[in-house]
């Protein structure tokens, strides 16, 4: 049985009346999407911006103010003058890219000291890590307050996977899934990521592949190519009765373990019963201890969802497998450590990863694209 979403219910929120006439806040197509996120809950227990005191405990403590668990506050910054504007109005629509789409009631206008909510939340204040670069670049004020969407984003090759969380519980429902362990991904796959949904997939009913679609740092693979790579990989290498192919449009905030419990609640709200938690979660650079985001769970025993932790997975030279130091006796010098960070190194340098790194179609679909990284 799939688990009730965060909070007890899905949150919707839609509504089909005229944003016509409204003044507009511009945000960004990032932001959209999150804000579609919230009306269809994969956000689920929010229904909008979070007020301060929300803010302040999320940073604070790693929950909402009614100690629900939430780790990434989701706000809207904009300037001193629009938030004076807002907060007269009451009401505002949401617009990008020139196109309103949404409402926001205003209940709060705040602020917040950026670089401490930064540390509290990524662990650092070290201005070249991208989300202490993110909210150091924030406007000054932030406005809290329900959403309602009345124009969802409109189709497009990369949302072609896309599913709400009652869509996915639907379908792994009829599937008659009881178990579904749900993986959280940033890159293309190498054979260490196959194998650790593999090793889950002999415990639980279903996969949930669910890669992260959106706004990631320099360096990181383009969307497309993630998307195509999963396309291929799946097509040859995975049963199709025990896989669902769902991707998740919101952005990379690269958090380590605070992002890791908030990817189990996304996955959570799509109705996996388990989530998949290996070497460096949401890891950017040496920022966060590899097993960080195995440690942070202690302390969310409430969260329903279960963490499914993994050691390292390396290919071992004399074991001829994918291996651990938990299964495997063999040193560093027999060991081909797997990560994404030598993936993209190896492409970069215009080498060919072998096939015990990554598979061989997706070599070459990657070498395919001329330019397969974020600029
Ligand atoms: S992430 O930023 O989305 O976490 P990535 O796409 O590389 O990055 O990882 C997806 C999942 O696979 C994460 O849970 C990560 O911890 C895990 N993972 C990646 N490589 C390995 C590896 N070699 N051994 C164990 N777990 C791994």
């Amino acid at each position: 049985m799939a688990l009730q979403p965060h909070g007890g219910r899905l949150v919707s929120r839609f509504s089909g009346s005229s944003l016509d006439g409204m003044a507009a806040i511009e945000v960004s197509n990032d932001l959209r999407s999150d804000i579609e996120n919230i009306a269809d809950g994969v956000f689920s227990p929010l229904e909008g911006f979070v007020g301060k005191e929300d803010f302040e405990s999320i940073v604070k403590t790693g929950r909402l103010k009614s100690g629900l668990a939430w780790t990434v506050p989701i706000v809207l910054d904009v300037d001193e003058q629009t938030a004076a504007k807002a907060k007269a109005a009451g009401e505002v629509a949401l617009a990008a890219a020139g196109e309103k789409f949404a409402t926001l009631k205003i209940d709060e206008v705040y602020f917040i000291d950026k670089l401490q909510s930064a540390k509290l939340i990524y662990g650092t204040d070290d201005a070249k890590h991208p989300g202490v670069a993110k909210t150091a670049a924030m406007k000054d004020r932030l406005l809290g307050g329900k959403i309602q969407v009345s124009k969802k984003i409109a189709q497009s090759p990369l949302r072609k996977y896309r599913k709400t969380p009652a869509e996915t519980r639907a379908e792994m429902a009829q599937r008659g899934w009881k178990t579904t362990v749900g993986f959280q991904t940033r890159n293309v796959p190498h054979v260490a990521h196959e194998m650790l949904q593999k090793a889950a997939l002999n415990l639980y009913d279903g996969l949930f592949v669910n890669p992260l679609i959106g706004k990631k740092k320099q360096g990181d693979f383009k969307d497309e190519v993630i998307l195509s790579a999963y396309e291929t990989l799946i097509d040859n290498y995975y049963p199709k009765d025990r896989a669902m192919f769902v991707t998740l449009h919101t952005e990379m905030r690269y958090a380590g373990p605070k992002e890791a419990i908030h990817h189990a609640i996304m996955r959570k709200n799509f109705g996996c019963t388990h989530f998949i938690v290996g070497r460096d979660h949401a890891g950017v650079g040496t920022y966060y201890h590899p097993f960080a985001a195995h440690e942070i769970f202690k302390g969310y025993a409430d969260l329903e969802i279960q963490p499914v932790f993994f050691p390292a997975f390396y290919y071992c030279k004399k074991c001829l497998s994918y291996a651990n130091e938990r299964n495997c006796p063999h040193g560093p010098e027999v060991r081909e450590e797997l990560s994404g960070t030598k993936m993209r190194r190896m492409v970069s340098s215009g080498e060919i990863p072998a096939e015990h790194l990554m598979r061989p179609e997706i070599a070459k679909l990657i070498v395919s694209f001329k330019e397969p990284f974020v600029p």
